[in-house]
C-alpha cells in the first residue's frame, strides 16, 4: 500500500525574524572571534614568556659551560706544573742519590775483591740493580718534564713521542700527519700531546700490540689525534680503576672536545681525540 506523500513546506521566516536572527548569529560569531583573538593573545604572551626564560637559561648554561672548561683548564694547569716539579725532584735528586750510590757499589766491590770475591760480586749486582732503577727513574722523569709546546710544534713532539716509544719498548711505533692540520693555541697543543703520549703508555704496557700508529689529522672544522694499536683490545668501563683514561676525557673536555675509545674491528684500541679547530 502506497503511503500518502505528504507534503512539506518551509515556513518563510518574517522579515523581522530573519534580521533579528541574522544580528544574533552575527554578535555569537563575533563573541568567538573575541574569545578566540585573545586566547590567541595570551597564548602568544606566555610563548612569548616562556621562550625569555628559555634563552635565559641557555644563556646561564652556555657560561655555566665556559667556566667550567675554564676551570677544568685552570687545574690541568696545576697538575702540569706539579708533574714538572716531580719529574724535576726526581731527576735531580733521585738520579743522582741513585747514580752515586751504584758507584759508591762498584768501587767497594773493586776493594774488597781481593780479599772476599764472593762479597765483590754480590756488590756488583747490587750495583747493576740500582742503575737499573736509575734508568727507570730518568725515564719516569722524561715523562713527567715539561714539554715546551707551541701549536705548530705538536706534529714534531708527536713524531719524537712515537720514535721514543720506539727506542723504549721495541714495538713499531708509526707517526702520520695529514698537511696543513692546525690547532687552536699551545695548550690545545700541550693536552692533545698528554692525551697521545697517555694512548701509547697505555698500548705499550697493557696492549700486548706489535703496531702503534699515531696520526694528526683534521677536518674542515676540527682536529684529531688518535693512537691505534693491533693488541688485545679491552672492553671500555666507565669507573676504570686506573688515572689515565680518566684524564684523558678530562683534557678532552676542558678543550671543547671529545675523547672516543673504541675497539678496532680487526683487534685492539683506536683512541681519538677530536677538538675544534678554532678554540
Ligand atoms: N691500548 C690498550 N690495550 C689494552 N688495554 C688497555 C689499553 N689502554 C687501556 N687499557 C686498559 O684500561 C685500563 C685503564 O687504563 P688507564 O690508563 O685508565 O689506567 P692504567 O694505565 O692502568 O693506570 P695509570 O694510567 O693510572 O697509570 C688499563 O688498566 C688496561 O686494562
Ligand atoms: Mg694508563
Amino acid at each position: 500500500m502506497a503511503k500518502a506523500k505528504k507534503k512539506r513546506t518551509r515556513k518563510k521566516p518574517t522579515g523581522m525574524a530573519t534580521r533579528s536572527g541574522a544580528h544574533s548569529s552575527l554578535a555569537h560569531q563575533a563573541r568567538i572571534i573575541d574569545v578566540t583573538v585573545q586566547a590567541r593573545d595570551e597564548l602568544e604572551q606566555r610563548v612569548a614568556e616562556r621562550t625569555r626564560q628559555l634563552l635565559n637559561t641557555n644563556k646561564e648554561l652556555e657560561r655555566a659551560m665556559v667556566d667550567r672548561q675554564q676551570l677544568e683548564r685552570e687545574l690541568l694547569e696545576i697538575s702540569e706544573r706539579e708533574k714538572r716539579r716531580i719529574g724535576e725532584d726526581l731527576h735531580d735528586m733521585v738520579c743522582q742519590e741513585l747514580a752515586a750510590t751504584a758507584l759508591f757499589l762498584k768501587s767497594t766491590a773493586k776493594e774488597i775483591a781481593a780479599d772476599n770475591a764472593a762479597a765483590a760480586a754480590t756488590l756488583e749486582e747490587s750495583a747493576k740493580t740500582v742503575n737499573r732503577n736509575v734508568g727507570l727513574a730518568r725515564e719516569l722523569a722524561r715523562g713527567l718534564q715539561a714539554v715546551e709546546l707551541t701549536a705548530s710544534g705538536l706534529k714534531n713532539a708527536l713524531r719524537n713521542l712515537a720514535a721514543q716509544a720506539c727506542d723504549s719498548s721495541g714495538i713499531k711505533c708509526h707517526f702520520k700527519a695529514a698537511r696543513g692540520v692546525r690547532v687552536p693555541d699551545d695548550t690545545s697543543a700541550l693536552h692533545l700531546y698528554r692525551i697521545a703520549q697517555e694512548a701509547v703508555t697505555n698500548a705499550v704496557k697493557h696492549s700486548e700490540a706489535k703496531n702503534i700508529l699515531v696520526t694528526l689529522d683534521r677536518n674542515p672544522t676540527h682536529t684529531c689525534v688518535s693512537v691505534l694499536d693491533d693488541g688485545k683490545g679491552f672492553a671500555v668501563r666507565r669507573r676504570a680503576k686506573g688515572l689515565g683514561l680518566h684524564m684523558m676525557r678530562y683534557r678532552a673536555n676542558a678543550l671543547g672536545g671529545e675523547l672516543k675509545i673504541e675497539r678496532r674491528r680487526t683487534g685492539g684500541m683506536d683512541i681519538t681525540c677530536i677538538i675544534p679547530s678554532r678554540g
